[in-house]
């Protein structure tokens, strides 16, 4: 695996465009994952490039279906602004002068206790590899907690909360009455977690509002099983981090 991606790295020379240059490094890095990560049998050689071939097919086909969707908005709202950053201080961006307050918020947080790891990939279980920064041509050195808004071993989780409170304060200070805030998480044990979540989320501002037709659900909020869960957090059964909560909120006037 190493040696097919070092083959296909060298020859990142012949795209001209940087732009370019990241597409196909998307590509590799969505095939090597789909190699390595969480898997026992590593494919061969052909199995690889076939999936590369299709990675790169289906990447194409889905920029070229939303750059028509783009096309086909009104020229005044078919603005796209990228910020790579944390959310935490996000009002703070002079980009906002310029925009009307959002009407939508989408965002998946990470998930209280919930083990996952997002900066390395493992291996037949075991081994954990920083190849993703390889590939990608990015700098490694944040740790795990960098992602997951600290250490899930942490007493009472009571770092990861104060993360939530601040990230959704400052979505909070970017909306207004019109905005609704959809967000989809999950808990390791939901009995505490969900009430404690909720709590930090009031004390950011903001008010839960639940659809009027969710009729299949005991606590009227919309709940669903995690496909394709990764195993390490499947293992730990069928309540819990396999089944994810969509949370609607809107900010306290
Ligand atoms: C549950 S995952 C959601 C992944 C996302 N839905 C996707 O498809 O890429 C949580 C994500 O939040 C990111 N994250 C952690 N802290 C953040 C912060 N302060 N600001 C913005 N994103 C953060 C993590 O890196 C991780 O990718």
């Amino acid at each position: 695996m190493r040696k097919i991606l070092e083959l296909a790295l060298a020859t990142e020379g012949t795209l001209k465009e940087k732009k370019q240059q990241q597409f196909a490094r998307c590509a590799l890095l969505n095939t090597a994952q789909w190699a390595l990560d969480c898997r026992t049998d590593v494919p061969n050689a052909g199995e690889i490039r076939a999936h590369l071939t299709e990675a790169v097919c289906s990447m194409s086909t889905g920029a070229l279906l939303f750059a028509d969707a783009l096309d086909s908005l009104p020229k005044t709202s078919s603005r796209v602004v990228c910020l790579h950053r944390s959310a935490i201080g996000l009002e703070s961006e002079l980009i906002w002068a310029d925009l009307p307050r959002p009407k939508l918020i989408i965002t998946s947080p990470p998930y209280p206790g919930v083990h996952v790891l997002y900066h390395r990939w493992q291996i037949q279980g075991r081994r954990e590899t920083p190849a993703p920064f390889w590939i990608a041509g990015t700098q490694d050195g944040c740790g795990a907690s960098f992602y997951t808004f600290g250490d899930r071993k942490q007493k009472r989780l009571n770092g990861y909360f104060a993360q939530a409170e601040a990230t959704f304060r400052s979505l909070a200070a970017l909306s207004d009455r019109g905005t609704v805030i959809v967000q989809m998480v999950a808990f390791s044990d939901p009995s505490w977690q969900l009430p404690r979540y909720l709590e930090a989320m009031a004390n950011a501002g903001l008010t839960e509002t639940k659809p009027e037709q969710v009729s299949d659900s005991r606590d009227g909020r919309i709940w669903r099983a995690v496909p394709n869960r990764k195993w390490y957090a499947s293992q730990q059964g069928e309540i819990g981090p396999s089944k994810e909560v969509v949370l609607f909120h809107r900010v306290r006037i």
